[in-house]
């Protein structure tokens, strides 16, 4: 079979009518190279001195990794000449990031995390790039994008996407028509195209949860998980198997391929927080990705696509995967307690 490179693909897919504007290929193009370098840096570890912290927080409190900066950074400036964007924001920035006068302004919003599950960098474990794009508003060539400009629900993403830097280095996109998978071959330097149209396989009986968490969440959520532990014997007549790696788009891209549920539901620790993940850099570009795939994805009382931002670094509760296991989820009822509140 010859080898479709990411260009090649983008390009039939530009043909194919009003699938993507020339804008969108350009925009997709820019961001996958600059995973391709992101993944070259991460793969120098200790021997490129982009390990550990910068002794900075960013603005949600959280501990900034020298790789969570310099991945930024490395994104914001592949971005920021092509004439694609009217602004970025980003899980690293206080505030959203203009494109710059002395360049074209173009027709799109960019948002990303540059790097999910950062806590896993220092010891060699998978990490990846999260990114979600939206329209500009009209007249946005005229006047200066705002952070309101940024509050569209999920359902509103042109496109969404991933890196995930493993034992191989993937890339899968949604342009809201299914579901691709490329991966790096590092010699040539070139994403090439190994999987069309994913489909979540349904029945893996897999959940993935911190469950250290386990007294800190609703009985709701308790109850679900302590049915899927007490396995054969218990309600649902079925062992279950756990995995958790620390970085969720890795545990996103295993239930993409594999099946199961990913959770990460509001809990006590912090009440007034709605949840852990982010709802523009995390929860909604992986949402568009399962429900495109054929999976769902919900807050736990509704899907995360239709909600609307109150802020950019809102925070959400996660339910989601393959369509079976979510709909179990939701026959625990449907939580009046908070799981999906958003803050
Ligand atoms: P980030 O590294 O962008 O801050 O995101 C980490 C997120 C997510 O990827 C992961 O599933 C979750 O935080 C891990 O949380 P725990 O520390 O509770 O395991
Ligand atoms: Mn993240
Ligand atoms: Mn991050």
């Amino acid at each position: 079979m010859a080898r479709i490179s990411l260009s090649r693909f983008l390009i039939e897919q530009q043909r194919e009518g009003d699938a993507l504007s020339a804008q969108l290929r350009l925009l997709i193009e820019v961001v996958a190279r600059a995973c391709k370098a992101i993944s070259y840096t991460i793969n120098k570890g200790e021997l490129g001195g982009i390990l550990g912290s910068l002794g900075t927080e960013n603005v949600q409190g959280e501990v900034q990794k020298k790789l969570d900066v310099l991945s930024n950074e490395i994104l914001l400036e592949a971005n920021e000449w092509g004439g694609h964007l009217a602004a970025l924001a980003s899980e690293e920035m206080d505030t959203i990031h203009l494109i710059p006068h002395r360049y074209p302004k173009g027709e799109y919003l960019l948002v990303y995390d540059p790097i999910d599950g950062s806590s896993n960098i220092d010891v060699n474990l998978s990490v990846g790039t999260i990114f979600s794009v939206l329209e500009a508003p009209e007249g946005a060539s005229t006047r200066d994008v705002r952070e309101e400009d940024f509050l569209q629900p999920g359902s509103r993403q042109v496109a969404a996407g991933y890196a995930v830097y493993g034992p191989q280095t993937s890339l899968v996109l949604t342009f809201g028509k299914g579901v691709f998978g490329f991966t790096l071959d590092r010699e040539v330097g070139s994403w090439v195209l190994t999987q069309r149209n994913i489909i979540i396989p349904e029945g893996n009986r897999e959940f993935a949860i911190n469950m250290s968490n386990h007294r800190h969440w609703v009985p709701q959520v308790r109850q679900y998980i302590d049915d899927r532990l007490a396995g054969r014997e218990g309600p649902c007549g079925q062992d279950f198997n756990m995995r958790w790696t620390g970085s969720m788009v890795a545990d996103i891209h295993r239930i993409l391929n594999r099946g199961g549920i990913f959770l990460y539901p509001w809990d006590a620790r912090d009440p007034a927080r709605a949840g852990k993940l982010r709802l523009l850099y995390e929860a909604n570009p992986l949402g568009l990705i399962i429900e495109q795939a054929g999976g769902s994805a919900i807050d736990g009382t509704q899907r995360i696509l239709d909600i609307v931002p109150a802020g950019l670094h809102d925070r959400v509760a996660v339910v989601m995967g393959a369509r079976d296991e979510v709909e179990a989820f939701q026959s625990y009822g449907s939580a009046e307690n908070g799981i999906g509140r958003v803050t």
